[in-house]
């Protein structure tokens, strides 16, 4: 049941997480770690608060901490004291490492950052240097518009009215802009009068899924049950979900996919009673440079978050020993179809993959 307060919150959350703000000064972000309980913007104008936000996951989302990273850059830029290029550029790279060392499985982050980085070595002068990092961060951020709209566009042909989309951690307009990449499918199909009927992992142990999709998909109007992790599997035996849309924050060469924990066991649940599974990211997501799913970095984050973040008393005895991994890898063959800017790739992955050029 929603309580008011939650729906003025999510009635107040905007399409998109990151934006710049009016004095290109500063970075302004949703503190998604807020939510859903209240709607905080914060201003970012240092590195340590930028690397800072990123790594506590208030701003999150493999597209959205890209589109954060490259505004980052281009403020600390402008921070730069100096007019000689080489010392600009060696200082600017000190500042994509930081930025980029933050949180280690999106490849979306250090995409962004090559584009920035790339985009000012070009340049012969600071001044040149600053406007080609101004042209670039905004082209990121435009550019995923248009990436998530697309995505949204072919996702939807794999949807009919009264389907159940069963979804993991939150790949919805937060996580990225606009119309998110797992949601994307599901908030056009709204506008398009198609009623969606989604299940909502709740994705422990940060809630993602409880504290983020439920916020975004009541704001839209989508009808979304919330569900325990554990419970997926008796959802899909009720015949309830025919579909399984989840995003990803990185894809290997193979169709190996690395998304937030819990993504692998809802595949091998999906396998097992026969419900395709689709995995939704714009081809940036794609890591050439990564064979299998074995080479993705996972990210081990503080045992604190299972047994105590959320909770108003530990959930554990204190020093329980925890493994917090915050990303799993799903194996190929569990994935029915990758839904990308670029259309709609099918097994064997290696191959349409390899068809992208990327
Ligand atoms: O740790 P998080 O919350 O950043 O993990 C996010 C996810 O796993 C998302 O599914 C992924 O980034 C895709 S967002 C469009």
């Amino acid at each position: 049941m929603n309580t008011g307060q939650q729906l003025a919150i999510s009635d107040r959350l905007p399409r998109g997480s990151v934006n710049l703000s009016a004095d290109e000064k500063s970075v302004i972000i949703v503190d998604q770690t807020e939510l859903p309980n209240r709607f905080v913007e914060i201003a970012l104008s240092t590195e340590s608060e930028m690397v800072e936000a990123i790594y506590q996951l208030r701003v999150r989302g493999a597209p959205a901490i890209g589109i954060m990273a490259a505004y980052s850059l281009f403020i600390l830029a402008g921070n730069i004291k100096t007019a000689d290029i080489s010392l600009f550029l060696s200082q600017l790279a000190k500042h994509a490492a930081a930025l980029n060392a933050s949180r280690p499985t999106a490849v979306n982050l250090s995409f962004a950052l090559s584009k920035m980085m790339n985009a000012a070595n070009k340049c012969e002068n600071v001044g040149a240097a600053l406007h080609a990092l101004k042209e670039t961060c905004y082209a990121i951020h435009a550019e995923d518009i248009t990436m998530c709209r697309a995505i949204a566009g072919h996702g939807l042909t794999l949807l009919k009215a009264g389907d159940g989309v069963i979804t993991h951690c939150n790949a919805g307009p937060l996580a990225t802009s606009q119309y998110g990449t797992a949601l994307g499918p599901i908030l056009l199909a709204k506008e398009q009068g198609i009623e969606i009927k989604v299940f909502a992992d709740e994705t422990r142990p940060l809630l993602q899924g409880a504290r983020l999709t439920c916020c975004e998909l009541q704001r839209s109007g989508v009808d979304v049950t919330l569900i325990c992790d554990s419970m997926a599997a008796s959802v899909m035996r009720q015949g309830k979900i025919s579909a399984c849309m989840v995003g990803c924050d990185r894809v290997a060469a193979n169709g190996d996919t690395a998304n937030k924990i819990g993504t692998y066991s809802l595949a091998i649940t999906a396998k097992y009673f026969g419900i395709p599974f689709y995995v939704l990211g714009p081809t940036s997501t794609i890591d050439m440079n990564c064979k299998t799913g074995d080479e993705i970095v996972i990210e081990e984050r503080p045992a604190t978050e299972i047994w105590q973040k959320w909770y108003s008393e530990p959930m554990a005895p204190a020093e329980t020993q925890c493994f917090n991994p915050a990303f799993d890898i799903t194996d190929h063959f569990l994935i029915s179809a990758i839904v990308t800017e670029r259309g709609i790739l099918h097994p064997p992955f290696k191959e349409s993959i390899a068809g992208l050029n990327l």
